[in-house]
């Protein structure tokens, strides 16, 4: 142990390959393909990699860039990748299941065919941003759509949700709870859930969510072909580390240090990572975090997240706000980039190695290091920075 927040990971091995079990859960075949047709969405462009030169100097570091997700689709978060592909895939596979053909995008949301998909009612619990893509998916394929939230989830994510056309059920509980309960009233009555965390069982639809991910990674390797020897990324229950770590791992020719963040009081990783297997946090996730504020993994993820971070570390609250402030009031030159609590969290992860020597050294970081990061949320009005 470097510090108490900071952990290596015994199972992390540079000569450890990108293998089946590996592409199980990012498929990398067909990402390109996929940025490619999304060109054809006239709301679509890749989001800016921002180059932050003066603030990577000031941390002893060589670059750092930041990839801004809080552009993206003019929807504020890198999960409008994820549930609205998700939705998409569930109707054309009902569709190629009933007539043996595969359909298109353009025709799943004209209603061509209608007689399959409109019977689909689809579900998730969210902490927000993920049950917004899923509203916004199930609204341009015409379907009927349940959010379940957790209590701590603000109202102006709840009202983004509705304006969706989605119906919201609060849950007076955690983001874990109300998985339990979206998974208990689907069964019932017969809804589609479109999970961004995977269950025993239930691994399909979260790995076309984290399909939806890689195309921010991707968009990131075309605009940087030199690469991140470093990145630090984020974690909820690590569908979007999964995504990072297992499109960079199969797709640059070396492999990055690969870095999760965590709030201190959502360790979920953290702890599994100590126990060498999917394990609880050992807070109550009670976390200004709240995309992060997750108590268990996404299992299906183990294979890359598990195997191939390198680090583990944990962030504390107070440090959300500072790293927010950085980004929005850079140093001389630097780009200003709005971020959310959780938006910043790889920032203020990498902002607390930067000021702890040891961390620092452990980390292998110096002035000719290649940092990234994802500004994986935009200020959605939760709070000013
Ligand atoms: C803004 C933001 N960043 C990061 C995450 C973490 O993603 P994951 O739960 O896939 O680890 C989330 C999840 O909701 C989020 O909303």
């Amino acid at each position: 142990m470097v510090t108490p927040w900071l952990e290596k990971n015994p199972r992390a091995a540079k000569a450890l390959k990108f293998g089946r079990d590996q592409q199980f859960v990012v498929n990398p075949n067909g990402i390109p393909e996929l940025c490619e047709d999304l060109k054809q969405c006239p709301r679509h462009a890749a989001t800016p990699l921002h180059a932050l030169p003066a603030l990577a100097g000031r941390l002893g570091l060589g670059e750092l860039r930041v990839k801004d997700e809080s552009q993206r689709f003019g929807f504020g978060a890198f999960k409008a990748l994820g549930g609205v592909l998700a939705v998409y895939n569930v109707l054309s596979g009902a569709v190629g299941d009933a007539y043996h053909f595969s359909t298109s995008f353009a025709d799943v949301m004209s209603g061509k065919h209608k007689e399959v998909t409109s019977r689909f009612v689809f579900s998730t619990a969210s902490s927000g941003n993920h049950g917004r893509s899923v509203a916004a998916g199930a609204k341009l394929f015409g379907n009927r759509c349940v959010i379940f939230l957790p209590r701590f989830t603000s109202a102006e994510k709840e009202a983004a949700i509705r304006a969706r056309g989605a119906e919201v059920i609060r849950i007076d509980g955690d983001y874990d709870t109300a998985v339990a309960e979206c998974k208990r009233r689907s069964q019932e009555n017969g809804w589609t859930i479109i999970s961004d965390t995977s269950w025993e069982g239930y691994d399909s639809v979260p790995r076309s969510v984290m399909r939806g991910y890689c195309v921010l990674v991707h968009e990131a390797i075309v605009q940087w072909p030199k690469g991140p020897t470093h990145v630090f990324v984020q974690a909820g229950v690590g569908g979007l580390a999964a995504a990072v770590i297992g499109y960079l791992w199969a797709a640059l020719p070396h492999r990055p240090t690969f870095v999760v963040v965590e709030p201190e009081s959502a360790d979920c990783w953290f702890q599994s990572n100590l126990l060498g297997k999917p394990a609880l946090a050992s807070g109550n996730a009670d976390t200004v975090m709240g995309g992060l504020a997750c108590r268990e993994i996404s299992p299906v993820t183990w294979p890359v997240v598990g195997e191939a971070t390198d680090w583990f570390m944990t962030i504390e609250e107070d440090q959300v706000l500072p790293a927010r402030r950085l980004l929005a009031h850079p140093l001389d030159g630097d780009p200003a980039i709005a971020s959310g609590p959780s938006g910043c969290a790889g920032m203020a992860g990498l902002t607390r190695v930067c000021t702890d020597e040891a961390a620092f050294k452990a980390l292998k970081l110096d002035s000719h290091s290649r940092v990234l990061l994802i500004n994986s949320e935009g200020n959605l009005g939760e709070e000013p920075a």
